[in-house]
């Protein structure tokens, strides 16, 4: 089977990496891919903006099946053109992505369907926004309602705080997506990630991660899209797991269906895993990035099958196996992310890394005349396996340290809280 792979970042050359080892493939094509997925496939410079020329590019490499990485052509409705034309896609549709496309959307539907979700308003209207605002306790959480890069999210620890995060909303500071916010309550207690596959009517677990979103040490400084994650998430016992299944993931495909715009492709759920048991703090409508990194590092089954059977509605008949072990990813970033990272430094001491327990992925690098450059914020995962966790943040550690680019950092402290309490 010919397969087009549509995304840039490291989630994506994890997924090319692990779809390259399926018996299913014949070609695997990439857009617009970086220069870690340039050695598994061939890549092309489309646009993920550019729906008709992706599917002239289909015609004419005569692509079966699009996997779809990021949300911002999922939100714009990719799925529907190319299920138009006749493509087998995996990924929602435009009306079931508004799960991640808008967080007042999800809210409202968490309520219609009984998912445990923080308490909430929503508001267009910057006076109404404000005078609720000041009626709350603090900390106080505001959402720009569209997508923002895991940017458009601050918990205010005072309420002058709050009025000021409101104003600059609705005042553009994420363009369109601020002008409604989302006002909610301030939940307590442990992150986690937790994905499924869902082809429509069934859903199967597909992994859980936990990820670092602050840019440094000690979970401060601004968020950012990721700077590293681990797998499994050792907060979700089997127990829990069963409860995010029961009271999260099968409402929400069974509250999709009843809207008539029944959900297919992954689900990501970011959970607080809090004393009153797991609740839901946004839906996303594809694979986590860096998370994936780790849970591809994990399968053992060909993914192939599984994410057609996603597509086709014959989860059911699935079973996914995993490594016994733990995987841990560390995100080297150019200097400057996330505001103004520096391009076009090199990177050097990548071909001396081939062990089968660690791997790095790609995100934003080129290759110019045989040098690897830096040309975006994230830029390397370097990825473990091990035992435990102890053991695969020691390997991804070990590996980082090896890789000669100054103009690089990382943080020190992926997985760091979560071994003390493994041992
Ligand atoms: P989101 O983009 O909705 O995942 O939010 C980004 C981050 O903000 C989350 O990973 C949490 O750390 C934090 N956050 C979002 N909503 C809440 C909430 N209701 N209570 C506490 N923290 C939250
Ligand atoms: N790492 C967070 C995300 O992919 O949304």
């Amino acid at each position: 089977m010919n397969l087009l792979l549509l995304g840039s970042g490291g989630r994506e050359h994890a997924l090319a990496w692990t779809l390259c080892s399926s018996p299913l493939l014949n070609k695997l094509y990439c857009a617009p891919g970086n220069a870690g997925i340039e050695s598994i496939a061939s890549c092309v410079n489309i646009s993920l903006n550019n729906f008709s020329e992706i599917i002239a590019f289909c015609r004419e490499k005569a692509i079966e099946f699009v996997v779809v990485g990021s949300e911002i052509p999922l939100v714009a409705g990719i799925v529907d053109e190319l299920m138009a034309v006749g493509i087998t896609v995996f990924g929602p549709s435009r009306a079931a992505a508004q799960l991640e496309g808008s967080k007042g959307f999800a809210k409202d539907f968490c309520r219609e369907f009984g998912i445990p979700t923080a308490d909430y308003a929503r508001f267009s209207e910057l006076d109404e926004a404000i005078n609720y605002v000041q009626r709350q306790k603090p900390p106080i959480v505001i959402k720009a309602d569209g997508l923002a890069a895991g940017k458009g999210v601050e918990i205010a620890q005072t309420i002058s705080e709050a009025v000021q995060s409101v104003r600059a909303c609705f005042a553009g500071a994420f363009g369109t997506a601020g002008y409604e916010v989302v006002i909610e309550e301030f939940l307590i207690g442990q992150e986690a990630s937790f994905f499924a596959l869902v082809d429509g009517s069934h859903a199967i677990p597909l992994g859980t991660a936990q990820d670092y979103k602050r840019l440094s040490d000690g979970n401060t400084g601004p968020n950012t899209g990721g700077m590293g994650a681990f797998s499994p998430a050792l907060v979700l016992t089997e127990k829990l797991n069963t409860k995010v299944m029961e009271s999260i993931i099968v409402p929400t495909i069974r509250g999709m269906a009843a809207r008539r715009m029944p959900y297919t492709g992954v689900l990501y759920a970011g959970l607080m895993i809090t004393e009153k048991g797991p609740q839901l703090i946004e839906y996303n409508v594809r694979f986590g990035d860096p998370e994936c990194q780790v849970l591809m590092f994990r399968l053992e089954t060909d993914l192939l099958p599984a994410l057609l059977a996603t597509c086709n509605g014959s989860l059911n008949r699935l079973k996914l196996l995993w490594k016994n072990d733990s995987a841990l990813t560390i995100v080297m970033a150019a200097e400057g992310y996330p505001h103004s990272p520096q391009r076009n430094t090199e990177i050097k001491g990548l071909d001396g890394i081939n062990e089968t327990d660690a791997i790095v992925f790609h995100a934003g690098t080129v290759r110019k005349k045989n040098r690897i450059l830096a040309n975006s914020g994230r830029v390397l995962n370097i990825t473990a396996r091990g035992r435990n966790l102890k053991d695969a943040q020691k390997k991804a550690y070990d590996v980082a340290r090896r890789i000669d680019w100054p103009e690089s950092f990382y943080r020190d402290d992926i997985g760091g809280r979560s071994i003390e309490s493994e041992s």
